[in-house]
């Protein structure tokens, strides 16, 4: 009797047949998509607020260490998802090597990743779209701009629901489509961050370097925690291994390859910002084309918030995309009910799973005031990132499961520090955080208690 409830790899691929999706996607693609889930807010908001609240210029330091433990983690997703190429991400991955337990344990962390952040990207993009409209005079009543909060005049944050809803429709007509426009999305969204770069390096000075660590390492280390957030996303490349066309070497071309190009262009905007402004003066909602209208550049400036709308817009489609494959893929198992492994006519979209999901998304960024809860969305990745390194060692050791074509390098040092450097960015996580995320994985273990462990196929197998 398989008492952990292990999924065997073979009847995974033959379980598929009947839900298959259609596989579309190519290195590039998968690079784009990465490169689309991964760079929105964090790049645009991020290096200002952190700098000058934790890290000061040494925020260059904490982009760079929550990347060491990305390409850490990546590698062993990589791995998994060559060896294991279905839908699911590390959900899929924890329930061959731990069993159907860790499994939901992993897919509730990730939900709370998917949609905290598809959340809180949502509004950062109705910020931004509310400003832009207003440099064109154009006026959203202030009610309508805002979570439920009375004192602050706001109720409804009406753009954030209206994109969130508008990009689920998207994604009803299945990858293919919506890829076409997230590769524009992610073109304008990189043209206008090199433009920044361009621009802003003649009005760097020295000075605003010093001193690079005005908060200590300590203030680094909290910043690591809190830029985690800007990598959040890549994770999802992984969710789409059942898209992609030679999963073995595409999926980790595409993990690998779209973190190196974030972390690149993180370092170089952080530097950049820092250099032209202050910290101290970079705790605003829209540092980067704050710092061109400092220096006089509001055209510049104007072209950057443009950029930032459509930047945000693709990370938006990526997560909400995740999510939606995930409650696909928990559908599938029975750990909730049937309905969300229900596909549209054509085959290639999980619809009802997609509506939950956005109408979920869209209340929580229309009406919940997100502000503390944001952080939360890095716990939840943290988590699902300690359990994936550490499966890796149990991947390789077991026998049922194939090779596949990539291998993490220096094994089991490279898995055993991610989880360990995972662990440690936990740590600097604020406490009302760990409580919050505390409570969130209690009301998930009882939804598994109540539902999915008499439900799950894997139980009705016995
Ligand atoms: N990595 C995503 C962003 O920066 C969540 O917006």
């Amino acid at each position: 009797m398989n008492r952990l409830r292990k999924k065997d790899i073979h009847e995974l691929i033959h379980q598929q047949k009947g839900t298959r999706l259609s596989r579309t996607l190519g290195p590039f693609d998968l690079i784009m998509l990465g490169v689309g889930a991964i760079i929105g807010t964090g790049i645009f908001i991020l290096p200002g607020t952190v700098a000058a609240l934790h890290a000061g210029p040494g925020i260059i330091f904490s982009f760079i260490i929550a990347a060491i433990v990305c390409s850490f983690a990546g590698m062993c997703y990589s791995e998994f998802a060559s060896s294991i190429p279905v839908t699911g991400s590390a959900y899929t991955y924890s329930y061959t090597v731990f069993g159907e337990l860790v499994a939901w344990i992993v897919a509730w962390a990730l939900v709370l990743e998917y949609g905290l952040a598809a959340a809180s990207v949502a509004t950062g993009w109705s910020a931004y779209f509310v400003s832009l409209l207003k440099g064109l005079h154009i006026t959203i009543p202030h009610a309508l701009t805002g979570p439920f909060n009375p004192a602050e005049g706001t109720y409804l944050n009406l753009p954030a629901i209206v994109i969130v809803l508008l990009l689920a429709y998207l994604l009803t007509f299945g990858i293919k489509e919506s890829n076409r426009l997230n590769k524009i999305m992610v073109l304008i969204k990189l043209s206008v961050i090199v433009l920044f770069i361009v621009v802003g390096a003649f009005y760097v000075k020295y000075d605003n370097w010093q001193p690079l660590l005005p908060f200590g390492w300590d203030g680094v280390f909290t910043g690591a925690a809190l830029v985690f957030f800007a990598y959040l996303g890549f994770d999802a490349v992984s969710s789409a291994a059942e898209e992609v066309k030679n999963p073995q070497k595409t999926m980790p071309i595409g993990i690998i390859g779209s973190l190196f190009i974030c972390t690149s262009l993180y370092v170089v905007v952080s530097l950049v910002l820092t250099g032209m402004v202050s910290y101290t003066k970079l705790n605003v909602s829209d540092p980067v084309s704050f710092a061109m209208g400092l220096v006089n550049q509001n055209w510049i400036a104007g072209f950057i918030s443009l950029g930032a709308i459509a930047g945000m817009m693709t990370v938006l489609l990526v997560f909400l995309y995740g999510g939606t494959r995930l409650l696909f893929a928990l559908g599938r198992d029975r750990l909730l009910p049937k309905r969300m492994s229900q596909l549209n006519a054509k085959g290639n979209s999980p619809v009802f799973s997609t509506w939950i999901f956005s109408f979920l998304i869209a209340f929580c960024a229309g009406i919940v005031p997100l502000a503390k809860l944001t952080e939360m969305a890095n716990m939840g990745t943290l988590l699902a990132f300690s359990i994936i390194s550490l499966g890796v060692i149990f991947l390789r050791k077991d026998p049922n499961i194939p090779a596949g074509g990539f291998h993490v390098p220096f094994f089991p040092v490279i898995p055993i520090v991610s989880f360990l450097l995972c662990l440690f960015l936990m740590t600097q996580l604020s406490a009302h955080t760990l409580i919050a995320s505390g409570i969130w994985f209690v009301i998930g273990l009882l939804i598994y208690g109540l539902y999915g462990w008499k439900n799950s196929l894997m139980h009705k197998k016995g």
